[in-house]
């Protein structure tokens, strides 16, 4: 088991395959993207399949597949399979925007993905145009379909802005009345890939919540798994549940259980940190197997404390011009 050193278990690790998206999300990434990753930079399956394989050999038991858009990476389906066989596995999970996902649903079933986080924040085809600058939603309103038809959770992931979805508030929390998806609503985070640091947060936790309540008199807060990065709320009657993420105004840092790892193989012990190692150029090096433990285990002891509140208020250029797509969310 992997364990920091202020006692927290690490069990989860999240795994953004590329950095690249078919999607320039406003609040993630510019219209011209991002100073992508070079190819040669990135992790090939082998070595993102072998640092898995590392980490559920020390006890990880939760993969989530994350970008830039997993499926913009090549064949990575045939990725997903390889990391689903590894021994200690029980929960391999997928982060996606929807659009390239839904031929290979079936095949994520065959695998054992039992839950999809799908990134949606408008029911509107023109708001959908707005915010993520392409005209897809209706791959994206599919996949949903899909997912649901073959019995898949799905967790819809919308990120809240003022002038730009808050119509869509309420329609989302709707489509919980008769489907079985949770509508996870998100605060903004200042990781848009721009020099902007002007985002200023308008729909916090607290304000997303009274406005659903000022609809729904009878949202009633519900028990959340230990180490959620989300609120739980139900509806009684509803199939689904709601859910509210304080991504920017609440730490998660006290029973945080996850570790993140860049497509070029940085392993991040914190969301907030900065360059951690790169286990990509130590395979490249020709470290072991058990080399790359001594090096993860240390690591993870130097996880810090509570990166939120050490780098919050004190956010840099630097960091702000970093993008979701580039931490691996
Ligand atoms: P599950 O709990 O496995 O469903 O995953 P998740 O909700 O963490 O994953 P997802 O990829 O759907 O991310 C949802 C939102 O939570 C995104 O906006 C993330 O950026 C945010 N998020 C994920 N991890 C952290 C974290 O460690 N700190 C903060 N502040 N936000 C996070
Ligand atoms: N603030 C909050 N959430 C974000 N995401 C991407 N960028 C941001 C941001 N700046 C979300 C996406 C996706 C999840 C992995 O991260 O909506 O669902
Ligand atoms: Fe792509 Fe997700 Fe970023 Fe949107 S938020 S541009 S879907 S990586």
């Amino acid at each position: 088991m992997l364990t920091d050193k202020f006692g927290r278990h690490i069990n989860y690790l999240r795994l953004a395959v590329l950095d690249r998206c078919n999607l320039r999300c406003t609040y993630c990434m510019p219209e011209n993207g991002l100073p992508w990753i070079r190819q040669n930079d990135l992790m090939t399956d082998e070595e993102m399949v072998r640092i898995c394989s590392v980490f559920t050999s020390l006890g990880v038991d939760k993969i989530r597949i994350t970008g830039g858009e997993p499926f913009v990476r090549k064949n990575c389906m045939g990725l997903m399979e390889k990391i689903s066989h590894l021994d200690g596995l029980k929960d391999l999970s997928l982060t996606t925007n929807g659009i390239l996902t839904a031929p290979y649903i079936p095949k994520l079933k065959e695998i054992g993905i039992q839950s999809v986080n799908l990134s949606l924040d408008t029911l509107d085809e023109e708001r959908f145009f707005r915010i993520t600058r392409r005209r897809s939603f209706d791959k994206v309103m599919k996949t949903l379909d899909r997912l649901l038809a073959h019995g898949i959770k799905v967790k819809i992931n919308t990120v809240v802005m003022e002038h730009q979805n808050t119509e869509d508030i309420i329609p989302l929390v709707e489509l919980t009345r008769e489907l079985p998806v949770d509508v996870r609503f998100i605060e903004e985070m200042p990781f848009n890939g721009t020099h902007d640091a002007e985002t200023v947060l308008k729909w916090d936790h607290p304000r997303i919540y009274s406005f659903i309540r000022s609809y729904f008199l009878d949202l009633v807060k519900t028990d959340a798994p230990k180490s959620s990065t989300s609120y739980h709320y139900k509806i009684p009657g509803f199939a689904g549940g709601i859910g509210i993420i304080a991504a920017f105004t609440r730490s998660f840092c006290g029973d945080c259980n996850r570790i993140r790892i860049t497509p070029s193989g940085l392993l991040r012990t914190c969301l907030y940190s900065g360059d951690g190692i790169n286990l990509k150029d130590e395979i490249r090096a020709g470290k072991t197997d058990e080399e790359l433990k001594n090096t993860i285990i240390n690591s993870i002891h130097h996880k810090p404390k509570d990166g939120w509140e050490a780098e919050r208020q004190t956010l840099t250029p630097a960091q702000v011009h970093q993008s979701m797509a580039t931490i691996g969310g």
